[in-house]
């Protein structure tokens, strides 16, 4: 398709940080200097945000095409609904008896008239799934984030945070209104002479990692900073949104992958991705959950998950617990999917899991690639500055336990001719 990359000018050197502030009265301004922009890229063919699915998450997704407004089937490679559950007819079952039984909403927040009976058996099986004592449930990842760190830490206390962890938890951090420092990426050695030289300065001290790191897929070194915070006296809190139900033997993510259940003192996580619902958990002692119970304020203020939605969760750790070949299907995915991006001289990072960070440190050859792979029929997500560092640029691919040989080997043929016309591989 003709597209006007020309006309793009200057527009082609701005990203969402030029956006962010404009020195004017009206607050409007930005936004309106945004939406020119906007509009610019989508005569690019580079507008490709909230393309509308027409059917359910799936590894071949319908969606409308941005482009010419018809419906359009594509190899969905963007999706965090690793293991299929979200079309699982066990979990579908789930929430339609539970609809039937216990109507659309759980009607108040959880402490107050909230809690059902199936929102208990939830946090128990979370518990228990993550080898701790107990468990609380919020209504999104984000809110268990911003929740647990803001209902524990306090102004007096010290933040130490992986410099990639997500959002959530830098903003629950900055509102837990506590000291919050960074740590270069998966460094033990920098965050033991952080702890070494802070601590005596602070009250409690909280660190912070994602088990899997959302836009590069690596894993922690998660015994190594656990000693680190053992020595120092520090508490360690994971975030297993992308290990839940991918690593670890029997898909309980990273305590288990690491056999170190019961041992990490706040596992949190969502249960939007494998699990594919929504929502949010934290597991930890009885006595940490009862307190953020009351001191949590995403939690106390927000209503309880549907009971339809929480009972498809139920339902779906227990796939997750019985069904081990769809965990061994995703794996033989990613190593299929490894293989064939590497071989074609792609750089992949420091990838482990089922997120692919293609780095191609370009902002306009990302959105380039992600355009000619759009043309291609394979849905992909390019990450781009601010979200990352402009010389990390990337796009970033899914993979599910149900994508097929032909999916995977379509992606990763449109990537080839998508990356040689951009000259990324030769
Ligand atoms: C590492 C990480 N933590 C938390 C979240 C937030 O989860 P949710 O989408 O369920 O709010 C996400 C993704 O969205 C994530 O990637």
């Amino acid at each position: 398709m003709a597209r006007a990359v020309e006309s793009l000018g200057k527009a082609k050197e701005l990203s969402l940080a030029d956006f962010y502030a404009a020195e004017d009265p009206d607050l409007f301004t930005k936004a309106e200097r945004f939406y020119s922009w906007v509009e610019e890229q989508k005569k690019a063919g580079h507008y490709v945000a909230r393309r509308t699915l027409l059917s359910a998450s799936g590894p071949r997704a319908v969606i409308q095409d941005p482009w010419t407004g018809k419906p359009r089937e594509m190899v969905m490679m963007a999706t965090n609904n690793y293991l299929g559950l979200t079309t699982h007819p066990k979990v579908v079952k789930a929430g339609i008896e539970a609809y039937q039984k216990w109507g659309s909403g759980a009607g108040s927040v959880s402490l107050l008239a909230g809690t059902l009976e199936l929102h208990r058996q939830l946090e128990r099986k979370l518990a228990e799934f993550k080898g701790c004592e107990d468990a609380i449930v919020f209504p999104a990842g984000y809110s268990t984030n911003v929740g647990v760190i803001a209902g524990l830490a306090r102004p007096g206390d010290l933040v130490l945070n992986d410099i990639l962890n997500h959002a959530s938890i830098v903003d629950g951090s900055r509102l837990s209104g506590a000291y919050v420092k960074t740590f270069p990426h998966k460094s033990v050695q920098a965050l033991d002479r952080l702890l070494e030289r802070m601590s005596p300065r602070y009250n409690g001290r909280l660190v912070i990692v994602d088990g899997v790191f959302s836009m590069d897929g690596d894993i922690a070194p998660v015994p190594e900073m656990l000693e680190v915070c053992r020595r120092h006296g520090a508490r360690l809190m994971i975030d297993e949104a992308h290990a839940t139900g991918v690593i670890g033997e029997t898909g309980r993510g990273t305590p288990e992958h690491f056999h170190l259940e019961g041992k990490i003192d706040i596992v949190a996580g969502t249960l939007s991705k494998a699990l594919g619902g929504v929502g949010g958990f934290a597991a930890s002692t009885r006595e940490v959950v009862e307190y953020l119970r009351f001191y949590s304020r995403s939690y106390m203020f927000s209503t309880a998950l549907p009971p339809a939605v929480t009972a498809s969760l139920i339902a779906a750790l227990e796939v997750i617990e019985t069904e081990s070949e769809l965990r061994a299907r995703l794996w033989e995915n990613i190593r299929y999917m490894r293989e064939g991006l590497t071989d074609l001289g792609l750089d992949l990072g420091e990838s482990e899991t089922a997120i692919f960070p293609i780095i191609i440190g370009d902002d306009w050859k990302v959105k380039e690639m992600t355009r000619l792979l759009h043309e291609d029929g394979v849905f992909v997500n390019g990450v781009l500055y601010p979200a990352v560092a402009r010389r990390l640029s990337r796009i970033r691919l899914s993979l599910m336990a149900t994508h097929t040989r032909e999916d995977l080997d379509l992606t990763i043929e449109a990537c080839a001719r998508a990356a040689r016309k951009l000259g990324i591989i030769k």
